[in-house]
């Protein structure tokens, strides 16, 4: 099914991970992709590997607390492909430690990354959107947003954060035809959990009703329904993609 054929995608923080599973599934699915990441040799290869499989892909490095790096970036796919019918603001970093122990710096870090990269993201896309009166937004939470995760009040705040950036920016933009919804994953296989300590991950996966870990994929199809007209009734919607835990 080319359920994106003739669209255009930007999917921040798409170097790898969960990142670029959407991209790759948006462009199997027909979409031109703008492959971006901070790290910008990983943006570079992953574009090259999506092109080698006969995708449409773009790379672009960007920092997505950049006001005018997030603008830019929102501006390439404009000019590059013509529009910009599908934003996934993904880019995300944890700095995970209990309260007691956890900088300011910690905090204002990953809100900065998480909740300002996804309102950036979010309020640059809109408004190319609003003029093409067309356009879906997907901003990537976690059900750490939903629940609370111990160790990650930082992480569980701008995961929140998000939720109602998603459902205000979903009614300023409904009259102009433009979507906005989040994703809440749970545990995904990725270097963001493989960073964290086994014995906590395996008590993580034993509370997920359906006993396994998520995979990239998993979320990049959920994001995928999201971004296509099947989901053309929908909208400020958090979709979990979290195996039943904390449902
Ligand atoms: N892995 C999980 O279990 C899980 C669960 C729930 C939600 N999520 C969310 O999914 C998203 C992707 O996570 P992942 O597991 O693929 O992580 P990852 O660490 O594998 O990938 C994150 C990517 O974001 C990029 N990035 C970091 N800071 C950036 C910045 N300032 N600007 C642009 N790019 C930046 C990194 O370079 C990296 O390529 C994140 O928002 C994360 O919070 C992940």
């Amino acid at each position: 099914m080319n359920l994106l054929e003739g669209r255009a995608a930007v999917v921040t923080g798409s170097a790898r991970g969960i990142g670029l599973a959407i991209a790759t599934v948006l462009a199997r699915n027909g979409a031109s992709v703008v492959v971006s990441d901070i790290d910008a040799e990983g943006a570079a290869k992953a574009a090259a590997d999506l092109e080698a499989q006969g995708l449409r892909a773009l790379a672009v490095p960007c920092d997505v607390t950049d006001e005018a790096a997030v603008d830019a970036l929102v501006d390439a796919c404009r000019t590059t492909f013509g529009s910009v019918d599908v934003m996934v603001n993904n880019a995300g970093i944890t700095r995970d430690r209990t309260m007691a122990k956890m900088t300011l710096e910690d905090f204002k870090t990953v809100v900065d990354v998480h909740l300002t990269g996804a309102w950036l993201g979010t309020r640059a896309a809109g408004r190319v959107m609003r003029d093409q009166e067309r356009g879906s937004i997907v901003n990537i939470s976690s059900i750490s947003g939903k629940a609370g995760n111990f160790g990650q009040t930082n992480y569980s705040a701008a995961k929140a954060g998000i939720v109602g950036l998603t459902k205000a920016a979903a009614r300023e933009l409904a009259k102009y035809k433009v979507r906005v919804n989040a994703v809440q994953p749970g545990p995904i296989r990725t270097a963001m959990t493989a960073a964290m300590p086994p014995e906590a991950l395996t008590r993580m996966v034993e509370s997920i009703p359906l006993g396994r870990i998520g995979e990239p994929e998993d979320v990049a199809n959920a994001v995928l329904f999201l971004a296509s007209d099947l989901s053309a009734f929908i909208t400020g919607i958090v979709l979990e993609v979290a195996g039943g835990r904390h449902m």
